[in-house]
């Protein structure tokens, strides 16, 4: 066969051509984004992107806080979860190797129990602690080991510490000679020789007869900032890099409890680490689909704790109290009006022990703690999710003690779990009524509500209460569905809706996703911003939409819009502006939700920028791409240099930041 390879040459110019001129991309014309930085709109509070903790996922115990022992203090529901003593038979006492019982210290304190473990054979017993899902060492790190012993009875010499891995190769091990005498306490540590995601700590002893332990505990040493009953590092470290704003904690439901008694009790939350009275995790049987029956509150991270992590973070604490409601998912009991006091009290003393001289009663308590300094705490929160007039009622009370005592400090209410409906509109009604000050809103929406409603704030008073999203997050499925996915359509969405958020600026002055963090064994909640497991963490796609909101917050609201409107959505495109006084920066940040790539083009009046800008771009073709700890930045921001003189190209299903150097 003959080759006409003047027909080919011929055809693939003319196809090439064809493209040149016809391809959709080109045939677009660009969107001018018109960006007035003349004028500053409003200021964009500090507080503007934040975050929400709550212990619900294994955040706080089994997460965050970096203790590794499950059950430590023998204070669950059965006083033996998470441990094991494999060869013995609880209901033989005297025949086996030996065995530990949980006794009840015989004055009434918060730390109600110990074990009394009695060795008839030393070479046979043991006691076995799994952590949280196994224990994570990683290798060469150091680990420290303590506990408390009262050894009155019996010839028990010494206790040994086994750490092994899954085969039952031993990573570490340490022994301890048992003085006489009653409650000390013993520390000891070793170096892990590999890394292991589900190791096991093994106890034995030397002698025979009964010793008395409590608060067997085992801390990496290298615990964010090295401290001692410290948080996990890699999980601080990606908080710290979200630049948060503020720090919502402790929650959330668990603010509330299923009941008034189960409640949050900050003051109960304080003062040394063992004394600190053990309860249960509401979310621990909340859903049927995800039960966790051991998951329980050591308050290891109190309230004390909390205020120094926002701290160190850079983030304004914000705690929220009970308001005398339980959880109306749940009894939603309510603690009669004219027995509110413990509970308003529990507010004033709060704002003591966070600001008040160290001669004061809870601000010696913070001092003692090794704070004298105060936490500079300027906003409280009073009730999580409370709906109806039971709620308003009693907010009034807060309100009205608080800014007698604190006329200065801010209060949050909240207008309940909906973002719409009676509920809502009851709450939010009352609220402005009454002049509250900032009012939290929760959505748990599918992604279309987020793009749709973009322009949700637009209409707000804007003279009227200010507003904290305080709780949001695209949801795949459903609200609470195990099948709810951290994708990108999810995150793509957010982004979206937080141009809208940062629009509306003047109004909505704190923002957060929710919740924060999950277990990836032992969540019962999903989506969550970050994940992690014993060893490793990520941030998700939506993580980082947050993380590149956060860090180009800028301090000055700009007006943008194309074609004189909003750009909340025509064309797929989603705009908001703000201009930065520290950096002398305007920094643009464009969504496309669409699934073609668009053009766009900066006119920018007041200010002169040059041709060049950074952008920073989160994207992904793949709507349904997730991060995992595989993959963890499978999906993560990439930064590059862009001549903006001509016009720029936005990638299909794309978050973009702008960053443009005012040069006048
Ligand atoms: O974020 C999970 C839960 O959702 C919170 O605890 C609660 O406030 C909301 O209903």
């Amino acid at each position: 066969m003959k080759i006409n390879y003047f027909n080919i040459i011929k055809t693939t110019l003319l196809s090439g051509l064809f493209f040149c001129f016809y391809s959709p991309l080109q045939a677009q014309s660009a969107t001018t984004l018109d960006i007035d930085a003349s004028k500053t709109v409003a200021e964009i509070a500090p507080t503007m992107y934040g975050i929400f903790f709550e212990d619900i996922n294994f955040a706080a115990d089994g997460g965050l806080y970096a203790e590794l022992i499950k059950n430590r203090s023998f204070e669950f529901d059965w006083p033996l979860m998470g441990w094991e003593q494999p060869n013995s038979d609880r209901h033989s006492y005297n025949k086996n190797s030996g065995i530990a019982v949980p006794v009840q210290y015989s004055q009434e304190q918060t730390n109600h129990n110990f074990i009394r473990v009695k060795i008839n054979d030393a070479s046979g017993y043991k006691l076995i602690n799994k952590g949280f899902r196994g224990i994570g060492v990683h290798e060469n790190e150091n680990y420290r080991l303590s506990f408390l012993a009262s050894n009155s009875a019996g010839s028990v010499t010494q206790i040994h510490f086994k750490l092994l891995d899954e085969a039952g190769k031993v990573l570490g091990s340490s022994s301890v000679d048992l003085t006489k005498g009653d409650w000390k306490k013993y520390r000891t540590e070793f170096t892990a020789k590999a890394t292991s995601k589900k190791a096991s700590l093994e106890i034995t002893f030397s002698g025979q007869g009964e010793i008395d332990l409590d608060m067997i505990s085992m801390f990496p040493e290298n615990t964010w900032k090295k401290r001692e009953n410290g948080m996990r590092k890699d999980l601080v470290q990606l908080l710290a890099d979200m630049a948060p704003g503020f720090l919502r904690f402790p929650g959330g439901c668990i603010v509330e409890g299923r009941t008034l008694a189960e409640r949050y009790q900050w003051k109960k939350t304080v003062g040394p680490v063992a004394d600190r009275e053990i309860l249960f995790n509401r979310w621990n049987t909340e859903f049927s689909h995800r039960p966790t029956p051991d998951y329980f509150q050591s308050f290891g991270i109190g309230f004390f704790e909390y205020f120094q992590l926002a701290e160190d973070i850079g983030a304004t604490p914000l705690p929220i109290l009970s308001c005398g409601i339980a959880c109306q998912f749940n009894t939603g009991e309510l603690v009669p009006m004219d027995q509110l006091d413990p509970y308003v009290q529990d507010a004033l003393d709060l704002i003591e022990f966070a600001n008040g001289d160290v001669d004061t009663p809870w601000g010696k308590v913070r001092a003692d703690m090794g704070h004298p300094e105060p936490f500079n705490l300027k906003y409280i929160g009073v009730g999580n999710e409370q709906w109806g007039p039971d709620y308003i009622a009693r907010y009034k009370v807060f309100n009205d003690a608080i800014k007698d005592q604190y006329p200065d400090i801010v209060i949050v209410s909240g207008s309940g779990p909906f973002p719409d409906g009676d509920y809502f509109e009851y709450g939010m009604e009352q609220l402005t009524q009454i002049g509250a000050e900032i009012i939290d809103e929760h959505y748990y929406k599918s992604p279309e509500w987020f793009r749709e409603n973009a322009d949700r704030y637009d209409s707000y008073d804007r003279n009227g209460s200010k507003i904290f999203a305080g709780e949001y997050a695209a949801q795949s499925v459903a609200i609470a569905s195990p099948e709810n996915e951290n994708n990108w359509e999810c995150a793509l969405a957010e982004a979206a809706f937080m141009t809208g958020l940062e629009r509306n600026a003047d109004v909505v002055q704190l923002t957060s996703y929710a919740p924060l963090m999950a277990h990836t064994e032992a969540w019962q909640w999903t989506p969550d911003l970050i994940w992690f497991d014993n060893l490793s963490s990520y941030g998700t796609p939506n993580y980082y939409v947050q993380q590149i909101f956060a860090t180009n917050r800028g301090s000055d609201l700009l007006k943008v819009s194309a074609r004189g409107e909003k750009l909340i959505g025509q064309n797929d495109l989603y705009a908001s502006a703000v201009k930065d006084e520290s950096t002398s920066e305007v920094i643009v940040k464009v969504v496309n939700t669409g699934a073609s790539s668009k053009s766009i083009k900066f006119n920018i009046k007041g200010v002169k920028t040059g041709k060049k800008a950074e952008q920073i771009i989160l994207k992904s073709d793949d709507l349904t791409a997730v991060n995992s700890i595989e993959k963890p930045k499978n999906i993560s921001p990439e930064t590059t240099q862009v001549n903006v003189q001509k016009g720029v190209q936005l990638s299909p299903y794309s978050v973009n930041v702008f960053k443009l150097k005012i040069e006048n």
